[in-house]
């Protein structure tokens, strides 16, 4: 029995497995319930007495021998499977191309339109989108019984005729006056709401892009060549602008820009109506009491002020002639931009 005990001792070292499926192999041929070291203690019981002691002690070596050696094979084959899995990777591949998200239009509008002003030297503020009457009307020169006040127009909030949704970004102007000294050069960005109905042409909530300039001998000329710069570095170097005579309260003189229609080059056709031209913005120099109203003296100073519709520019650059398509997140129409992010 001894002897039985030698060999398979001498076998056990000799062991060497080159995967795990080997090791396991092996742990079954001598450590499972049928393995040799079992059958070894089913033989102990026929051991004389007195060799008892000697012969049990050797097969309880033998199979803690047998269970270490088997675990270290089982670490060894273990990594050299991982090392062969490694091999097996190729890290040269192209990984499967990752979706990529397109930025959404009115944000490729808006950053060009921010862009073009920047160079020009404007910065960018900010105004919040909950207004009170001073800053949306009384300080732009609305009077007390102008339409844009009334509850079809504007949302108010809980009923309180003080606090409101702003209708426009003409707003950030007076927060830019009343906070800052001449000269005073800004871009505002930002979203404003009104009550209409949805439709293609209309939404409750849009987007605008306003500009103010106010300096010592601010005049029309700065304006119109600001304007001119603009229309062409956003639509091209063909472009030719128009102005027409408006009315705004903020504004004196006030007036509406069209560009020459950017689809038939100004020789008419159905997108212009016939004209050969597109309104995009309105315009004009800062009537004297808004810059009163913010403490500025108009007898000193001058400034333009100019303001557009983000959705209405990004209409007339891809033709998106429904306004409900910003809004509503269909990726079939977002991807459409995928080339312009
Ligand atoms: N606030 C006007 C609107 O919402 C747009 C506008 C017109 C802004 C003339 C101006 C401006 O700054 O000078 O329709």
């Amino acid at each position: 029995m001894l002897d039985k005990i030698k060999a398979l001792h001498e076998e056990i070292q000799a062991l060497s497995a080159a995967n795990g499926e080997e090791v396991e192999a092996l742990r079954i041929k001598y450590l499972s319930k049928k393995g040799s070291i079992s059958q070894l203690m089913a033989d102990f019981r026929n051991v004389p007495a007195e060799q008892k002691r000697e012969i049990g002690q050797a097969i309880n070596e033998l199979k803690n021998f047998a269970t270490e050696r088997i675990n270290s094979l089982r670490q060894e084959a273990a990594t050299e499977d991982a090392m062969a899995m490694a091999a097996a990777l190729d890290l040269t591949r192209t990984p499967s191309p990752i979706p990529m998200g397109t930025r959404h239009p009115l944000s490729l509008v808006r950053e060009e339109i921010t862009s073009i002003f920047r160079r020009l030297g404007f910065s960018i503020a900010d105004g919040p989108e909950i207004e009170d009457d001073w800053h949306l009307f009384s300080a732009l020169n609305f009077a007390e019984d102008h339409p844009a006040r009334d509850m079809q127009d504007t949302f108010f909030i809980n009923s309180r005729p003080d606090v409101l949704l702003r209708t426009h970004t003409s707003s950030v102007q007076i927060r830019a006056m009343e906070h800052s000294e001449p000269p005073i050069r800004i871009i505002c960005p930002g979203r404003v709401y009104r009550n209409e109905a949805i439709s293609a042409r209309a939404h409750c909530f849009f987007h605008q892009v306003e500009a103010l300039y106010v300096d010592k001998n601010v005049t029309f000329a700065d304006l119109r060549q600001t304007l001119l710069y603009f229309a062409q570095e956003m639509f091209g170097s063909e472009t030719q602008i128009r102005l027409r005579p408006s009315y705004f309260p903020f504004t004196e003189p006030s007036a509406e820009m069209d560009i020459s229609c950017n689809l038939c080059g100004g020789k008419g056709c159905s997108f212009c109506k016939h004209t050969g031209w597109v309104e995009i913005l309105g315009c004009g120099m800062v009537d004297p009491n808004v810059l009163k109203a913010c403490g500025i003296d108009p007898e000193v100073y001058s400034g333009f002020a100019l303001g557009m519709g983000v959705e209405r520019i990004a209409n007339l650059k891809y033709r998106v002639n429904d306004l409900r398509l910003f809004s509503e997140n269909d990726v079939r129409f977002l991807d459409e931009f995928a080339a312009a992010r």
